[in-house]
């Protein structure tokens, strides 16, 4: 490990948050308090692969610059620690925090569920000298996800049980009561990972159920579906005439929940990755990272009520334009002759094609590339990662993935975001997400449209460099985490 290219590594990424080393999984305990965005998450400091879990911990005034801080959880006499939230005790229901401060709410590995507090802005931590708090009720019983609800003046909490999502009830996060277990037509696996919480559609209120579901999702494994409906306080009651709803329908969103207390907006970030090959990805001193954050609001659709999806618009600060373009006619491939990157925000339009296959490669160098797809005859936009370098093929790793998209009358609206060992594509505004982490090398920038047998109308183009949030100006944080990791 070198410290001049600590955080330069090959596929590091470079606008996601990826620890400094070792293994990480699940955010954990996203929360705003005081004007920082904390993330914890699931870390493993002694090793790449998952096992005797911590909870790591790293704050951000903007959700783009992250600085890593202390390990916030340590294993105890209870064991591990796996996923869980935290939530912001103002009142201090629980005794716990006088004058107000954070509850972390928690697994342990053996299923029972723990608390911890801390007065000093998520500083240091101290267990609650009762855990666990609820037992280990269930043989997957995890996850704990908890808000307060106004009208009903107590803590709620949904928690993945095995086959079921279950939702528990306290006024002071420690005595716990059940009230609800529902199935929601399980497709296979377990559930794991909850949340719920209130959006506004037309002044209507609908409460979205997300959970991770560990296998069957779109692309293989693991994915993080959604039910839309309504929530008294105690009960979550489903509009069951939807379908299976999707966050992504790429493989590398998995576990993802969302920030509690933020004033004015819901913001949701996942895993980038997935349980059948997280532990063989060809990162080091590393492996790990986070999805963007994505803002999440309700949309209706053709299809009924669907939750979209968007950057924050702090992302843009890492914009170096590299070019605008209107009404390109692309027959065969059009290589944009000076425009690379390996880190690119593509934001495209197209308004009509004839073609069979149509789309954009990024990451394209002589041998490899990683291609954004729409397919004609099967209606789907998809991530092909079937031309990448042999360190990049990993086992169970699906070569392409995607999502139904109908495209004739409306236009296809793509935001991309490129970085240096994934690529997000958000369709349609929003209502779609594929999310893939693909391994090509650092001579791979290239960006080329292209249209197979047939020809593509591009409305609009516009792409952007985005610059690294491991830049100079991080020279302090990067060096404490580089002290960090040499022990
Ligand atoms: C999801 C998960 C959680 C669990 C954690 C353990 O990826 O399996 O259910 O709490 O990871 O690290």
């Amino acid at each position: 490990m070198a410290q001049d290219n600590f955080y330069h590594e090959p596929y590091r990424p470079q606008f996601h948050y990826s620890p400094p080393c070792q293994w990480m999984n699940d955010p954990n305990g996203m929360v705003y308090y005081e004007g920082e965005y904390h993330l914890f998450y699931q870390f493993n400091p002694a090793a790449m692969t998952p096992f005797k879990i911590h909870w790591g911990h790293a704050v951000s005034p903007d959700l783009v610059h992250w600085q890593t801080l202390p390990i916030a959880l340590y294993p105890d006499d209870n064991g591990p620690i796996w996923s869980g939230s935290v939530v912001v005790d103002a009142n201090n229901t629980s005794g716990l925090v006088p004058g107000g401060g954070l509850v972390a709410i928690y697994s342990y590995e053996n299923q029972s569920q723990g608390i911890a507090y801390s007065s000093d802005k998520g500083r240091t931590w101290t267990k609650y000298d009762g855990n666990p708090v609820i037992g280990a009720l269930a043989k997957d019983f995890r996850d704990p996800k908890v808000f307060w609800h106004e009208a009903s003046q107590h803590w709620v909490m949904p928690i993945a049980a095995g086959p079921e999502l279950q939702i528990f009830v306290s006024p002071n996060l420690i005595n716990w009561e059940h009230t609800q277990s529902f199935r929601g037509g399980i497709l296979g696996g377990v559930w794991e990972v909850p949340d719920l919480f209130p959006l506004e559609i037309d002044g209507e209120t609908k409460w979205i159920f997300l959970a991770s579901i560990s296998q069957l999702a779109p692309a293989g494994g693991g994915g993080v579906q959604y039910f839309i409906g309504d929530f008294d306080g105690r009960t979550f009651t489903y509009d069951t005439d939807a379908p299976q709803l999707w966050i992504d329908y790429g493989p590398d969103n998995y576990a993802g929940t969302t920030w509690s207390d933020l004033p004015d907006r819901r913001v949701y970030i996942g895993w980038m990755d997935n349980w059948q090959y997280a532990t063989s990805l060809p990162t080091a001193p590393w492996r790990g990272a986070n999805t963007l954050p994505r803002e999440l609001r309700l949309v209706r659709t053709a299809d009924g009520i669907r939750l979209a999806q968007s950057i924050p618009a702090e992302f843009e600060t890492l914009r170096q334009p590299l070019g605008t373009w209107d009404d390109l006619t692309v027959d065969g491939d059009l290589v944009l002759e000076g425009v690379e990157g390996r880190t690119l925000e593509i934001i495209v339009e197209i308004s009509a094609s004839s073609a069979e296959r149509f789309g954009i490669d990024v990451h394209r160098g002589a041998e490899n590339k990683t291609r954004i797809v729409y397919n004609t005859a099967q209606s789907k936009l998809l991530i092909s990662r079937s031309d990448q370098p042999a360190e990049g093929v990993i086992n169970n790793f699906t070569t392409a993935f995607g999502a139904p998209i109908p495209f004739s009358a409306e236009p296809l609206r793509l935001h991309i975001f490129v970085d240096e060992s994934s690529v997000e594509v958000l369709a349609q505004d929003g209502v779609f997400s594929i999310t893939g982490q693909d391994f090509t090398n650092a001579a791979d920038k290239g960006v080329a449209l292209f249209a197979e047998k047939g020809t593509l109308e591009v409305k609009h183009l516009e792409i952007y460099a985005l610059n690294s949030i491991w830049g100079a100006d991080s020279d302090a944080a990067r060096r404490a985490d580089f002290d960090f990791c040499a022990g």
